[in-house]
């Protein structure tokens, strides 16, 4: 199994590539950009591996795209590039839509043709997973669950550009009968999270004895799932799933995001004790604008379809996660000299609460 994977150097998709190589024993072709969050050092695992190939390019750029189609030939699209961080979508929107929409658009055109081209077992086979987020569909009130029948409602530039990926990549299968699928899933944590995120950005701020900022009053709640759930569910969708079919992949774990961080506190307290207790360390500053309140999925189809299930509880994901930081600063140290991760703060002059 030849698998093109795109957004290979970030996090879910190092998760992905490690997982298809050292697990299942695919062939991988990563093409990556390498932004400021693609990290090659993610995927040193399977670096020297000789199933793994890497392509540093655009994935606007049409020409170097189609050239990788040619020569590699891949029997599956694992497509993961992208624009992943609300906050800066607010502060720059353009690379949003650049890379989401048009690049996305780039690369359905370019699986088109090269599917076009081939024949046989090898066209029948063939498979482009469009990696997407549940952010497509909105905020959520108590009580409801995202279905893959929920109305697209995105509320922010990032959410608006994926929500419009995958419009293109549905329209892509009617229209073309391409055997395009679509993924849509809630939050992921784990380990080589760029530490712009809610996440590692608590676990090392908290760890340094810097303030964890949180938005607004800190009652917004995610669904977390640990990210090497996530990349066997990719798979699984990639394999089994139905073309032209959503499937809405999530932990049935909601967290507001103040018991995330003082759950990060209390148990970086045990393993590394400090002076005072990290939750002091909390702090409410000016909300997210668009803030969505509440994400939540409703997995059935995966689990009753694919027979997929997330199998890491958030506790253990939780202390797995803080142990690899706490093992992984050669990782995560020169990230942070670079990128202090609170990109709300330039948007909205920092008030603290
Ligand atoms: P990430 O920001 O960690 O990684 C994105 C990767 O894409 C980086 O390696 C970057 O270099 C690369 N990239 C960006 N623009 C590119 C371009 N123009 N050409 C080629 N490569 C480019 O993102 P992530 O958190 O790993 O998310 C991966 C995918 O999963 C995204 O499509 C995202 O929308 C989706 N998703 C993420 C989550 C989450 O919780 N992180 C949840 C659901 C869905
Ligand atoms: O739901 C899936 C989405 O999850 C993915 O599509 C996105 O790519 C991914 O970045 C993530 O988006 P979120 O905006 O939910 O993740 P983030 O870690 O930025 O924020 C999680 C929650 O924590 C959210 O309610 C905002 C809040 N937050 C975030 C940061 C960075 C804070 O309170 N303080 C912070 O400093």
């Amino acid at each position: 199994m030849r698998v093109l994977v795109t957004g290979g150097a970030g996090f879910i998709g190092s998760a992905v590539i490690r997982h298809l190589i050292l697990e299942k024993g695919y062939e991988v072709l990563n093409i990556d950009k390498l932004t400021y969050a693609g990290t090659l050092s993610s995927l040193l695992a399977v670096a020297h591996n000789p199933s793994y190939r890497f392509l540093r390019a655009d994935i606007c750029d049409g020409r170097a795209v189609a050239e990788a189609f040619a020569t590699f030939k891949p029997d599956r699209v694992m497509h993961l590039a992208a624009e992943s961080h609300v906050d800066r979508s607010i502060s720059s929107a353009g690379e949003f839509v650049q890379t989401n929409v048009l690049g996305t658009f780039n690369m359905l055109e370019c699986a088109r043709t090269y599917w076009q081209s081939i024949t046989g077992e090898t066209r029948h086979k063939f498979r482009f997973l469009h990696v997407s987020t549940d952010e497509v569909y909105g905020s959520l009130s108590e009580g409801q669950l995202f279905s893959e029948n929920s109305r697209y409602d995105p509320s922010s530039p990032y959410s608006a550009s994926k929500a419009a990926s995958d419009h293109l990549a549905k329209a892509w299968a009617r229209t073309y009968n391409m055997p395009v699928l679509v993924s849509n899933c809630s939050n992921n944590y784990g380990p080589f999270h760029f530490p712009e995120k809610l996440i590692p950005l608590a676990i090392l701020n908290a760890l340094e004895g810097k303030s964890v900022p949180l938005y607004g009053d800190g009652t917004n709640i995610r669904d977390w799932l640990f990210v090497e759930d996530h990349a066997r569910a990719l798979d699984t969708i990639a394999e089994r799933g139905r073309v032209g079919e959503s499937y809405n992949v999530g932990g049935r774990n909601e967290w507001r995001n103040i018991d995330v961080v003082r759950l990060i506190c209390s148990t970086l307290d045990v393993l590394v004790p400090a002076d005072r207790p990290r939750e002091e360390l909390i702090q409410l500053i000016e909300d997210r604008p668009g803030h969505d309140l509440r994400y939540a999925i409703d997995a059935a189809k995966m689990e009753k379809e694919l027979g997929w299930k997330a199998l890491c509880s958030f506790e253990s994901g939780i202390e797995k996660t803080i142990d690899w930081y706490l093992a992984n600063q050669w990782w995560w140290g020169p990230l942070r000299k670079h990128h202090d991760g609170v990109h709300l703060e330039t948007l909205t002059s920092g008030t603290a609460k």
